[in-house]
């Protein structure tokens, strides 16, 4: 009855986990839930009186498909001061959250058998996305010794005539890293001898970072405009997840086809949260700091005892709220056939829920979350500790 399309995707695994440790915790057991990547901050203050002002105003209708023009007027203005791009306003399309922008993007590009170069790790929905396109997902293998980043020649082996479209997204989910302005530039090099690729830049997390500057391939490799799509949202800076708010900038004609896609399924991002996000983009930005604090501090500190445990062993992060940890020793010490069963046994042991490295093309790691608070991270490494320490001879 299903189409092959759906048949040929999963639901995401993330969001799966979540479900799972929300289920258990419903049934009693003392679960801390470590999946989830949203921040748990409140939205700020500001951005929900815009909402409700907006609410009060009538403006509950239907608006241009691609975002009013104040809103993208907005992100013009934010590109232009954060990264001195320049876009026109009909080179945004506004969707519900950075997840449509990228959905759109590869709805309007891929045909069948077309390859998306992926680097691993990477987030969770882009090879599905891929995927449901009839496209090929092609995953470029990153490793330890470059922190999980991919090098330039690895770039260069996986173009082929088939290429279409590369993603990148830094700093990144699941591992932290961000790429800096020089690694993109070599990357970048490479791409400017495969003129058919285009590029999508998933910026998502460029607000929460707190070691080097951000960058991305544009700012890096400016003559790689044109076939760059700059993928950004609100959801990660602005503690906006469920406000649904993304956009897309670049090439006019593919963001034209990308409005005509989403003119055909959403229409428009919630005009409600439209109004949110002017205010978001042009208020004080300080808000932002106490956010991306607390998420250092609480990197600093999983850092420091996560690697204290023996066979784990922590990335060091540039950014984003994900605590990506190399567990392939003590899953082959303890017998574990893969991190999924060693992120099962952590659930049903320790009542911690992470997600499995696998999900992300990184088998042998898990990822937790640390959009939670202090308190609930103590009792996470003290679970950790007591789960591991003693089994390997170590006093707690
Ligand atoms: C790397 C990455 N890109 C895009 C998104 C989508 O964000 P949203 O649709 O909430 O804007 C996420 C959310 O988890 C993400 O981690």
């Amino acid at each position: 009855m299903l189409s092959n399309r759906i048949n040929a995707i999963k639901p995401s695994p993330t969001l799966q986990v979540t479900a799972k440790a929300a289920e258990l915790k419903r049934q009693g057991l003392p679960i801390i839930s470590l999946s989830a990547g949203e921040p748990d901050f409140p939205t700020p203050d500001h951005i929900k009186a815009a909402a409700i002002e907006a609410i009060h105003q009538n403006k509950t209708r239907y608006t241009d498909v691609q975002g009013i023009p104040e809103l993208r007027e907005a992100i013009c203005a934010k590109l232009k001061r954060d990264h001195d791009l320049d876009y026109s306003i009909d080179a945004i399309s506004v969707s519900s959250g950075a997840k449509q922008a990228i959905f759109n993007l590869m709805g309007v590009l891929l045909n069948p058998g077309d390859e998306v170069l992926i680097p691993a790790p990477y987030w969770v929905s882009y090879p599905d996305m891929a995927l449901l396109f009839d496209a090929k997902p092609v995953i470029i293998e990153s490793h330890a010794e470059n922190r999980l980043k991919i090098t330039p020649a690895a770039l260069e082996a996986a173009l082929t005539p088939r290429s279409k479209l590369l993603i990148l997204n830094s700093p990144s989910n699941p591992s932290g890293v961000a790429y800096s302005k020089a690694e993109l530039k070599a990357l970048g090099a490479v791409l400017l001898k495969h003129p058919q690729v285009v590029i999508c830049s998933d910026d998502i997390y460029e607000k929460v970072m707190w070691a080097g500057e951000f960058a991305n391939i544009v700012m890096a490799e400016p003559a790689l405009k044109d076939r760059t799509i700059v993928i950004n949202g609100l959801s990660k800076a602005y503690a906006m997840t469920g406000w649904r708010m993304g956009y897309a900038a670049g090439d006019l004609k593919l963001i034209k086809a990308m409005n005509k896609l989403q003119s055909q399924s959403t229409s428009n991002a919630c005009s409600i949260s439209q109004y949110a996000s002017i205010a978001a983009l042009n208020g004080d930005q300080n808000c932002l700091h106490p956010m991306v604090a607390a998420f250092k501090s609480r990197h600093d500190y999983l850092f420091k005892e996560i690697n204290r445990i023996p066979g784990m062993n922590m990335l060091a992060a540039d950014g984003a709220f994900y605590a990506f940890v190399n567990v392939q020793d003590l899953i082959k010490q303890n017998g574990f056939t893969d991190d999924i069963a060693f992120s099962n046994m952590l659930l049903e042991k320790a009542y911690l829920a992470g997600v499995p490295g696998s999900a992300f093309g990184a088998p042998g790691y898990i990822r937790f979350s640390y959009a939670t608070s202090m308190a609930e991270l103590e009792i996470a490494v003290a679970r950790l500790q007591k789960t591991f320490l003693p089994s390997l001879g170590a006093r707690l």
